[in-house]
């Protein structure tokens, strides 16, 4: 019988992760099956315990429910409760075990690509949400320790800073005093909506005074070149689209949910098709 997998999130239609890793199962070899679940926010309880009654092996999570279903599940591990989000939930020993690959995902990607020792660069992380906490919270538990958060509310930057567990020098600015500092950070991450289609020709800070040989990551994958990474590379700066991201946080979670980790640039060439027209 084939195993079951899914996503649930509303909406869910357009989520590209169902041909992702259906088509990991089909290269594998998986018996495996991967499902769009429409779930509203108020029959998410309803859903997971129905999930867990028909069989389903493992889901991934997305927008509305990462947060909200931290509540429901029998175990939630160390990293995705800092982060307070659930990216991927694991059935093991019949319990819902919640994981977060977002951040790991994206450090995995910046790895790849990144031509320096991360550990010792300066950061900037731009953005103080769901996907920043994820990135800037992985980013202090592999040791990186310089990691600057600009963000349009420095508040909330604040409040992410004090609540990290791992070791980390976090400053926090607004996206003023960023633009002003630009030159002094190695590593600049985007990880706000600024930029996404249909917004593309915006862009979260000026990078007049950009370090040369800086490296530019912005997490959107759709425009797959945002006006920032646009402009850094004007400037020539390395730049980095949010599109490896999505598959190393999909591929971390199937790996954990089949034990074999796919081969990423399959699903790379995959999940582009299927953005096919829509990316400008
Ligand atoms: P996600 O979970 O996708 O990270 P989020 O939690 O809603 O989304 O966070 C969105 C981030 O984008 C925040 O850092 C937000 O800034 P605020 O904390 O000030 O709200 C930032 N953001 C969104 N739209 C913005 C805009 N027009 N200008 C500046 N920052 C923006």
């Amino acid at each position: 019988m084939k195993k079951l997998f899914g996503v649930i999130g509303d909406p869910i239609a357009h989520s590209m992760s169902p041909v992702m890793h259906n088509s990991a199962f089909a290269a594998l070899g998986v018996d495996g099956y991967y499902h769009p679940f429409h779930i509203k926010p108020d029959d998410l309880a309803d859903a997971i315990k129905g999930m867990k009654a028909i069989g389903v092996e493992g889901f991934n999570v997305t927008i509305p429910h990462k947060t909200a279903i931290i509540p429901l599940l029998d175990k939630v591990d160390p990293l995705a409760k800092a982060i307070g989000a659930v990216n991927t939930v694991v059935r093991e020993n019949h319990q819902w075990v919640g994981y977060n690959t977002d951040g790991l995902g994206y450090v995995r990607a910046l790895r790849e690509e990144y031509p320096g020792t991360l550990e010792d660069q300066h950061v900037l992380v731009i953005g103080a949400g769901g996907a920043a906490r994820a990135i800037f919270y992985t980013l202090a538990s592999e040791g990186v320790k310089r990691i600057t958060i600009a963000n349009r509310t420095p508040e909330k930057a604040k409040v992410m800073v004090e609540n990290c567990p791992y070791l980390v020098e976090g400053t926090v600015l607004s996206l003023t005093e960023a633009e002003e500092t630009l030159g002094t950070y190695d590593v600049i991450i985007q990880t706000t909506s600024i930029g996404m289609a249909p917004q593309t020709e915006e862009i979260p800070i000026a990078l007049h005074s950009l370090k040369s040989m800086a490296f530019v990551s912005d997490i959107i994958y759709n425009p797959l070149e945002t006006k920032l990474l646009k402009e850094a590379k004007k400037q020539g700066a390395y730049t980095q689209n949010g599109l490896k991201m999505f598959v190393y946080q999909g591929a971390l979670a199937f790996e954990k949910w089949t034990g074999f980790f796919p081969d990423v640039q399959k699903m790379e060439k995959i999940v582009l098709q299927q953005l096919g027209g829509k990316t400008c």
